[in-house]
Parts: C-alpha cells; structure tokens; sequence
C-alpha cells in the first residue's frame, strides 16, 4: 500500500523547485570558500540603531499595534511608500499600496489572483528563480525571452504575447536585473507597455534594485508609463532581507482580491515593524543610508570587474550593471557553469549557475556573482580563485 503522504500529497507538490537546484551544502568546497552566492546588504550596511530606536518608540507609543489589524498594512507606510514612488515618476495613491512580507509574498498572491493550470506566463530569461519557484506549482507554460543590454527583445516578447492561449502575464525585473543587471531602457518601457496593453497581457514589474543605482538614476519604473502595471517593491534590499517587508502596487480593480488573499495567506504583516519602518524610511537618515550603500555597491562592483579583467582576461565576458547586486559572466567557450561548479568549488570559489535562472534548467554558459556581501579583500581573491579554476577546470574539458 502507497504511504501516507503518497496518498495525500497534492500533484503540485512535484512541481515545486528547491530554493537553488545546487545544493552549495553538498559541494566540495573547503573551509574558507568565497561565495558570490549571496544577494543581501552586508552585516556593516544594515539599519540596526535606527530601526531598533524607532522600534522602542513603537512599543512604548503604540502597543496596541499587538493586535491583529489593518491587513493591508500600516497607513502611514504605504503613504511614505507612495510618496517615494510619486519621485520616481510613478503616481501611486497610498490605497493601491499593499504591505506583503517581502517581495516575494508579493509574486505569490499575484500568481494566486491571476493563474489557472494551462495558462500562459512570460518570462526574461535568465530570470529570478524565486519568480520560477511561485509559478511552477501552478502547471503554466512559463516562456522566457531573451534579454540583451537594454532588457527584453520586444520582437520576441510581441510573439510570445501574440502566441495563443495568450499569455496571462509577463514578470520582469526590468532595473538592474537579477540576474543579467540589465536595465530596460526608456523606450523599450514604453514599448513593452504598448504591447501589453495591446495584447491584453496583465505585466508584474519586480523592483528590488531601482533605488540601489551606481551613478545615474535608472529610467522611471514600467508603473509610471502605465498604471495597469502590478508594481512590487521591497526593503530586503535596501535595508534588510530578514525584515520581511515589501509591497505591492495594484490598480483599485484588484486592491480587495489582493487584500482577501494577503489575509488568507497570513492575516497580516508585523505591524510593530510596520510602524517602525514608517519611521526609518522617512527620515532623512534612510537618504543618507541610500546614498551610502549606492557608492559602496558601486566601488564593490568595480573593484570585482576589474579583477575579472585581470583574472578571466580572455575566457569570458561580461558587461557593467548601472547598480544592483550582481555580476553576469558568460564563458567565451560555450560550457554549462552547472557542470564546472563542483570544480570550482574545490578550489574555494561558488557561483550561482545560469541554469538556475531558467524555467527549463537548460545547460547555460553564464554564472551570477553577487559581491555585495564580500569584503574588498574576499573579492579580490575570489575573483583570482575564479580565474585560477575556470582556468584548470577548461584545460581539462578541452583535453578529455
Ligand atoms: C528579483 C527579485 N525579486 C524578489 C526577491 C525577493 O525579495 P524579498 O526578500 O523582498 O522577498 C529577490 C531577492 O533576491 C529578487 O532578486
């Protein structure tokens, strides 16, 4: 007889991706491994004085936010949500803002509202796994097209839109991207957005990085060409992951489906934290902190090209991110990363695989390193242990 949770055990279950197809635990890398897996502020940028003042405050002023309360979330952080959206072009009303736990709460009740098993989802690809890991349970047809340096191709987004069934919707991370560090241009904005509104295609634009910029201010977000557009924002990136607070800009349409799911998903966010963001976040301390994090993300990510240059001279290219945190290495020589990672990994360097950040896991010749928790000294010698493996490992395939 089949065991329990074989008989109980929903299909969806199957479909479900791990956090990262590459178990890092199971590699063999020594004590000591540098690690561009990482994608997080470091320990030295998080916000422990202002957010632990502002939390005292909010206990002793407000205990009463203990309770349960407004699912949709604290007022006045979708106002200053609102309010720092309104500067980057995009009028948002703060009643079409939805406090979620992260963005990827956020991906998740969007999937919940919008997909039916057999439908349609467009895709970058590469893409952001986590998108991967919410649509997939849902049995869709998940599509990537692909990139190059100014975001999606649209001849070939306008075919897969066109393609019947038609697509329900298209995720894009479409400022400095995870994992590409692409950033949509101007025009192409523009244009992605004339095409779903042609094509009736519902757009979910993630947005972990638009306030994270080197030296120019990325193009406004997709939501200021178009308020259809289902924006998602976060804090993980700008203060911290562990925080769980992102959000959601909706049209007024679906603002009570969205609140119906977020409650039925968890009832509420914290809302002592809620309150004590609303603080931090509209102060002039956050500028300041956002001001910070960009030079010293910037310099990391110079500090790291460089060294590429130096170390991979030859075996591979990459092209700059305008901000974000990552790095996006193709291999001149075609081999799938996924394969010459347990390699690396013995000589004390990971990455995350391009495959990773596909729907079909297809073999891909491009890695993601993310820098922004390494030290100056960590990266400078993971980039030297990069050279120094890709180096051995591709003697090796090349000879047999
Ligand atoms: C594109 C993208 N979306 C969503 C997330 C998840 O963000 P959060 O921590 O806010 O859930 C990440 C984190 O890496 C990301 O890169």
């Amino acid at each position: 007889m089949r065991s329990l949770w074989e008989r109980v055990l929903a299909r969806r279950v199957a479909a479900f991706r791990a956090c990262t197809r590459t178990d890092f635990s199971q590699l063999p890398s020594p004590p000591g491994t540098i690690h561009f897996t990482g994608g997080a502020p470091p320990v030295e940028c998080l916000p422990v004085e202002p957010l632990s003042e502002a939390l005292a405050q909010t206990w002793r002023r407000e205990p009463t936010a203990l309770w349960y309360g407004e699912t949709e979330g604290y007022e006045g952080l979708r106002a200053a949500i609102a309010a720092r959206m309104q500067r980057r072009g995009a009028a948002v009303d703060p009643d079409q803002v939805l406090i979620t736990q992260g963005a990827q709460q956020a991906i998740d009740l969007v999937a919940r509202l919008l997909l039916e098993p057999g439908d349609r989802v467009v895709v970058e690809g590469p893409t952001y796994f986590g998108a991967l890991q919410v649509f997939e349970p849902y049995a869709v047809e998940i599509e990537a097209v692909p990139l190059d340096e100014g975001g999606v191709l649209l001849d070939r987004l306008e075919e897969a839109f066109r393609r019947e069934p038609r697509p329900k919707a298209f995720y894009t991370v479409p400022t400095f991207q995870n994992p590409a560090g692409v950033t949509m241009s101007a025009e192409r904005r523009q244009a992605v957005v004339e095409l779903a509104a042609r094509y009736g295609v519902a757009i979910v634009e993630d947005d972990p990085y638009g306030e994270l910029w080197y030296e120019v201010p990325p193009p406004p977000p997709l939501r200021a060409y178009w308020d259809e557009v289902l924006f998602l924002g976060t804090f993980s990136k700008t203060l911290a992951p562990g925080l769980r607070v992102g959000w959601l800009v909706a049209p007024p349409r679906l603002m009570k489906p969205l609140i119906d799911a977020k409650e039925a998903a968890d009832i509420q966010s914290d809302r002592m934290l809620q309150r004590a963001l609303a603080a931090v976040v509209s102060s002039s301390w956050y500028e300041r902190h956002l001001e910070a994090a960009r030079a010293e993300y910037a310099e990391r990510c110079r500090l790291l090209a460089d060294a590429l240059a130096h170390e991979l001279g030859g075996l591979a290219s990459w092209s700059l991110p305008g901000g974000g945190f990552f790095l996006w290495i193709t291999l001149v020589d075609g081999v799938d990363t996924a394969s010459l990672l347990p390699r690396c990994a013995e000589h004390g360097v990971t990455y995350v695989p391009g495959a990773e950040f596909y729907p079909d896991h297809r073999a891909s010749p491009s890695l993601r390193l993310g820098f922004t928790t390494l030290s100056r000294q960590e990266l400078l010698s993971g980039a030297e242990r990069l050279g120094r493996a890709l180096r051995a490992v591709l003697a090796g395939t090349t000879t047999g």
